[in-house]
């Protein structure tokens, strides 16, 4: 067999046979299913051997860039000495060890690891945790959960309900009861009242919380699940001073702030966890994605000694797991994984770059299309308008033939992957590797600027 017919025979079977996620699968009637064959560094390479720079680290993922093998033979050589064993009941070596790891990394004393396969589970897990928790010490009516408008959580049933897209939940209600939505941080569509003045933005959100809890009855709250860095919708910081009320109010309530850090952790922002970053203590970690760069599926919650507290006597239970969580080959890949930040300084190299990053994509306002270029860290959204002085948005029309008949593959085609979003209003997401620096980002704007100026020219 020649090399095309194999490409060929391998697009018949793509189209035949794989069902992508999130995907309008008929797009691919007339075109290929895109093929990524392998990854270095920061870059990844197609069936036809064309070079991409991974400016999403796959999905928020590849922290330490593609083609690491010593991530590979720390998995190759767990599998061969122990390839699994459950934690249900049973510990083993590398859970135990990562555990601790993790434990001493993580603020506060958010000392316990509930380990998952992948942030979905994390943030279900955390949900059903605080609810367990509220009956076991005597608050049993506590079981809603509230978060952000437009926020990303996950797509089980449990986390669809704290997830805040409307679009991705109608066509699998009803869901499980108890989620409520408060408004996220995005300051450049901040309401009238409160647009001049980042802090009285940030308060404002925050109270919001407060109000919520009111409104449902702080006895029927259990926990509040906000990103550090909200990804769905573009990015959005927490403006200074919000998680400080957030927690204020939760405590006051005595409502569990969970973190949803399964983007904003190991080193996205800068800090191992975003919670560090912005100076905040929350009741619960949810993690997944970068903990193993995607060399192997984990993911988890760390939890404080307080909720742990009440599982600690007698014949209290958790009554949850999976087969695959904390799974040997992962936590070995978690563990090397985790070796490189420390040997490389990756959270170092954010830090140190990451104001450069900034600027780089920052010199995109030139183009008419450009509104807003927001995040922190390695991890940002330029949000795109059709009048920078009005901020006025794209039509839903207009939106589709934008981002889904052009921006996507156009970008794609460029050479560069992101992600050209219309959850909320139409953005463009970066997330490159934490091994990424000026290079990669001048690679990134010239990119974005050739295909967002063709762009302008079809609205
Ligand atoms: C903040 C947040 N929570 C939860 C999830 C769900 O994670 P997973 O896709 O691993 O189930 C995601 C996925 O992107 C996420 O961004």
């Amino acid at each position: 067999m020649t090399s095309s017919e194999a490409i060929s025979n391998e697009q018949d079977a793509a189209k035949r046979n794989l069902w992508l996620h999130f995907t309008r699968m008929s797009a691919y009637e007339d075109s290929d299913v895109p093929v990524i064959v392998r990854g270095s560094g920061a870059y990844v390479y197609d069936q036809h051997g064309k070079r991409y720079l991974d400016g999403l680290s796959g999905l928020f993922v590849s922290q330490v860039g593609h083609g690491r093998a010593e991530i590979a033979e720390a998995g190759a050589r767990q599998a061969t000495e122990l390839a699994y064993f459950p934690l249900w009941s049973y510990a083993h070596p590398k859970a135990i060890e990562l555990a601790a790891r993790l434990a001493d990394m993580a603020p506060g004393d958010l000392n316990r690891v509930f380990f998952t396969t992948s942030g979905s589970e994390a943030v279900e897990s955390a949900w059903k945790l605080a609810k367990q928790y509220f009956k076991l010490t005597g608050e049993p009516g506590r079981y809603k959960v509230l978060s952000r408008t437009i926020a990303y959580h996950g797509t089980s049933m449990g986390a669809l309900a704290i997830t805040g897209l409307a679009d991705i939940k109608h066509a699998f209600e009803p869901l499980p009861p108890g989620g409520i939505r408060v408004p996220n941080t995005n300051f450049y569509r901040a309401p009238d009242f409160v647009a001049g003045d980042e802090v009285e933005f940030g308060g404002w959100a925050a109270d919001e919380i407060e109000r919520a809890i009111l409104r449902e009855g702080p006895e029927s709250v259990a926990a509040v699940f906000l990103e550090p860095v909200q990804n769905s919708g573009g990015c959005f910081p927490p403006p200074p001073g919000y998680f400080q009320r957030v927690r204020e109010i939760c405590d006051r309530y005595g409502v569990l702030l969970v973190s949803d850090e399964v983007i904003c952790a190991f080193g996205r922002l800068g800090y191992y966890f975003g919670s560090q970053r912005y100076e905040y203590q929350p009741d619960i970690i949810t993690f997944a994605k970068g903990v193993t760069s995607g060399y192997s599926p984990l993911g988890g919650m760390l939890v404080s000694d307080a909720l742990m507290e009440p599982f600690n006597a007698g014949t209290a239970t958790f009554l949850h797991g999976v087969t695959f969580a904390g799974h040997p080959v992962s936590c070995a890949v978690a563990l090397a994984n985790l070796d490189i930040f420390e040997k490389e300084d990756l959270l170092g190299n954010v830090r140190a770059n990451e104001a450069a990053f900034r600027s780089t994509l920052e010199k995109l306002y030139d183009l008419p299309i450009v509104g807003d270029v927001r995040g922190a860290g390695y991890f940002y959204g330029i949000e795109m308008v059709k009048d920078k002085v009005t901020r006025e948005t794209f039509t839903d029309e207009e939106s589709e033939r934008l981002l889904r008949g052009f921006l996507s593959q156009a970008l794609f085609d460029a050479g560069l992957v992101c992600r050209a979003d219309d959850r909320g209003d139409p953005v463009i997401q970066l997330a490159p590797p934490l091994i990424c620096g000026q290079e990669h980002f001048d690679e990134m704007e010239q990119v974005l600027r050739a295909v967002l100026t063709e762009a302008w020219t079809r609205i």
